[in-house]
């Protein structure tokens, strides 16, 4: 890795992606402060390194604690937000407040304490209602709810702080992320969290829509990668990478395959697509391996048999807030 670094802040570092991060973070070595205000977070997911590390419990809005967590840091993963599409869908003033504001108030913090490089969880949201496939960066974005136009947003931001303020920003436009840690508890949860649950505990799933939407899935130590190559690779700055695999899976197929695995054999319900929702998704990935040196390295079926059992020991234990 080309640029050093040994501080770094995870906003949303107690959720799903930001957990690994900060797992990943530490194993290089970095002193590692999170900010989270455990809204969809847990502290479980951080209990194995909680002394190794400096928690605020608090919102990125609040500047008071903003300014605490991002002092001493070199680098910044933004990963706080309202996640849900269909969530800010029904609270678009919400998740504005958070998705755009609070991304703005972590840029300018992030910029009174000359912080290096901020690294933007963005999404592969904001290309929206564009049909054309794969979805590369330079593509017009056609954003279809509050949640891709926030995160649009937040990449205006970043790219502006660089141009400005000459704050170094990489925004990563994830593609549908899972693993381990992804909390299946709420309607709002990621489709494999919801799934996986769903064949733990032997329930009948949901699928919207005819069940022929596709998304690009990509392992959540994929999409940490990607999150240190973004920190660390020179002449990153300034950038907007996608960070997919390449290939999809459609929602239907992607019971077959969890029955399969887990030996369940439970028809799923159908019921009207969600308002907001993309139909298809998938990621040219060229430009993240051109100059990130990015490469999915997490198979799908492995990743799936990963996350499989690992809903399958946490059923087991049944882990507490
Ligand atoms: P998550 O819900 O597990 O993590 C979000 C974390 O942010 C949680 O710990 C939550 O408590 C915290 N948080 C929320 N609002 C906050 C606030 N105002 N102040 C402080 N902390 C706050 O979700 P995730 O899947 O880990 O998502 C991480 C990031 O990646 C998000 O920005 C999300 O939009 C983005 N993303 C996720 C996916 C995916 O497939 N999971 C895909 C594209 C983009
Ligand atoms: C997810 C992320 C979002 C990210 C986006 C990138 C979550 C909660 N959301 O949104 O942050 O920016 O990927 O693409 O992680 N579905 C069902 N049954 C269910 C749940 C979902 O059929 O029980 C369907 C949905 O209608 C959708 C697909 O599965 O068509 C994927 O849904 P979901 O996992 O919520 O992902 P996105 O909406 O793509």
């Amino acid at each position: 890795m080309s640029i050093k670094f040994k501080n770094a802040l995870v906003t949303g570092g107690a959720g799903f992606i930001g957990s690994h991060l900060v797992d990943a973070l530490l194993d290089e070595g970095c002193a590692v402060t999170v900010l989270d205000n455990l809204s969809t977070g847990h502290l479980y997911n951080l209990k194995h390194i909680k002394d190794s590390i400096t928690f605020y419990k608090g919102d990125i809005q609040n500047p008071k604690t903003l300014m605490k967590a991002v002092r001493y840091c070199d680098v910044v993963f933004h990963q706080a937000a309202m996640v849900s599409v269909p969530q800010t869908v029904e609270h678009p003033v919400d998740s504005a407040r958070i998705n755009d504001i609070g991304t703005l108030m972590v840029l300018d913090a992030a910029r009174k304490n000359n912080v290096r490089r901020v690294i933007l969880a963005s999404s592969c949201a904001v290309y929206g209602t564009d049909p054309n496939l794969p979805k590369t960066e330079n593509m017009q974005p056609r954003p279809f709810s509050p949640y891709a136009v926030q995160k649009l947003t937040g990449e205006f931001y970043a790219r502006l702080y660089y141009d400005l303020y000459k704050l170094e920003t990489v925004c990563l436009r994830y593609f549908n992320v899972y693993g381990p840690r992804q909390d299946p508890s709420s309607p709002y949860s990621g489709v494999i969290s919801i799934f996986m649950n769903k064949a733990v505990s032997q329930k009948q799933p949901l699928i919207y829509g005819d069940g022929n939407q596709y998304r690009d899935f990509v392992f959540v130590k994929d999409a940490v990668r990607a999150n240190l190559l973004a920190a660390t690779s020179e002449g990153a700055g300034g950038g907007i990478f996608n960070v997919g695999t390449g290939s999809s899976v459609r929602v239907r197929q992607l019971w077959k395959e969890i029955c399969r695995m887990s030996g369940t054999d439970i028809a799923p319900r159908y019921e009207s697509p969600r308002p907001g929702d993309i139909r298809e998704s998938l990621a040219d990935i060229s430009l993240a391996k051109s100059a990130l040196g990015f490469e999915p390295e997490y198979k799908f079926e492995k990743g799936l048999e990963m996350t499989y059992n690992w809903y399958k020991e946490s059923v087991k234990s049944e882990v507490p807030d």
